[in-house]
Formats: structure tokens, sequence, C-alpha cells
């Protein structure tokens, strides 16, 4: 078994807030912070709806798991998409990264934080409570299998998240 790597890796679903808790995370550690959502983005030429549009889900996760095999072990944040664990040979990609860290939250502030944007397409579509809450109750085992500690966000701030990781990691 290889060893596993010293980059910290946000997992969980849509709104959970990796991006920005990753942001806050790299400011404490000076570690840059890589996303697979940016690193497909940055390859293709396209936003993640557009590449949704225009190739659909299946080769998104295609995308997806080579951009995370490119990310760096060491001395990063790594921010993944809210998909990451469906696949499971990604698994063992997140863990050979470094600790992985499951961003927690109840569904309805999850639903509160994605209503704020267009940028979803898996919840552009006339139901989008409905779907919220049937990929959620289907990917939540699936966060907690690959996690090594589990940061619930609901009533926290973005900084409190931060060290909480940061009091884990050491
Ligand atoms: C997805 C989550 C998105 C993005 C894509 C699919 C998912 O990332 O990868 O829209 O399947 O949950 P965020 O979790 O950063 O929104």
């Amino acid at each position: 078994m290889s060893e596993r790597g010293e980059a910290i890796v946000l997992i969980g679903f849509m709104g959970a807030g990796k991006t920005t808790v990753g942001r806050a995370l790299a400011l404490l550690t000076n570690w840059p912070l890589y996303e697979t959502d940016m690193t497909i983005e940055a390859r293709f030429g396209l936003s993640i709806a557009d590449f949704f549009a225009a190739r659909g889900e299946g080769e998104f996760r295609v995308a997806e798991s080579k951009a995370l095999e490119e990310m760096p072990r060491d001395r990063a944040i790594v921010a993944t998409g809210g998909g990451i664990v469906l696949r499971p040979e990604n698994l063992a990609a997140l863990k050979r990264l470094g600790p992985v860290i499951y961003l927690e939250a109840d569904e309805k502030t999850l639903f509160t934080r994605v209503s704020n944007g267009e940028t979803r397409p898996l919840l552009k579509i006339a139901d989008p409570r409905a779907t919220l809450s049937r990929l959620l109750a289907e990917r939540e085992p699936l966060y907690r299998a690959a996690a090594d500690f589990t940061v619930n966000t609901t009533e926290l701030t973005v900084p409190e998240v931060a060290r909480a990781i940061m009091r884990f990691v050491g």
C-alpha cells in the first residue's frame, strides 16, 4: 500500500462549504488550494454547467477521477466536487492524498446554501429540493465511509470549521 500524503482533503455535499473552508485553510497553512472542479474547468475551457450540458455527467465523472489522480499529496488543500465519492476507485485516490475531512451540514442548511447560485447542473431541475434530499440520502454513507474526520458545519462559522480541521490534522 502506498504511503499517505499530507494534503488536507475536503469532501461533502454541494453547499457544504468545501471551497470556502478550503480558502480559509489555505490562508491558515499558507498551502495552495486545489479544486477538482477548477482543474476540469481549466483543462476543458468549460464551466462545470457547460461541461454537463455539452458532455453529460458520465464524461464529467471520468474527468473528475483524472483530476483527482493529479492532485498533489503534500502541503496542499484539496477541495473536491460533491460527487467525488460516487466512484469506488476515487476512494483510494482520496486516501492516498492525505487526511479526508467530511464537511457535513443538515439538509435544510445545504438547500439554503445551494439555492443562492445557478452553478449546480444536478440541481437545475423541476424539484431541486426533492433531488437534493435523494442525492444526500444516497451519498451520506459514502462520505462517512471515506472520511477520517467529520465536521458538522451547520452551526459553525468558516474560521471555526477551519480551526477544528487544523486541530485534527495537528
Ligand atoms: C457535483 C458537485 C459540484 C460539481 C458538479 C457535480 C455533485 O461540486 O462537481 O456540479 O455531483 O455533487 P460542488 O460540490 O463544489 O458544488
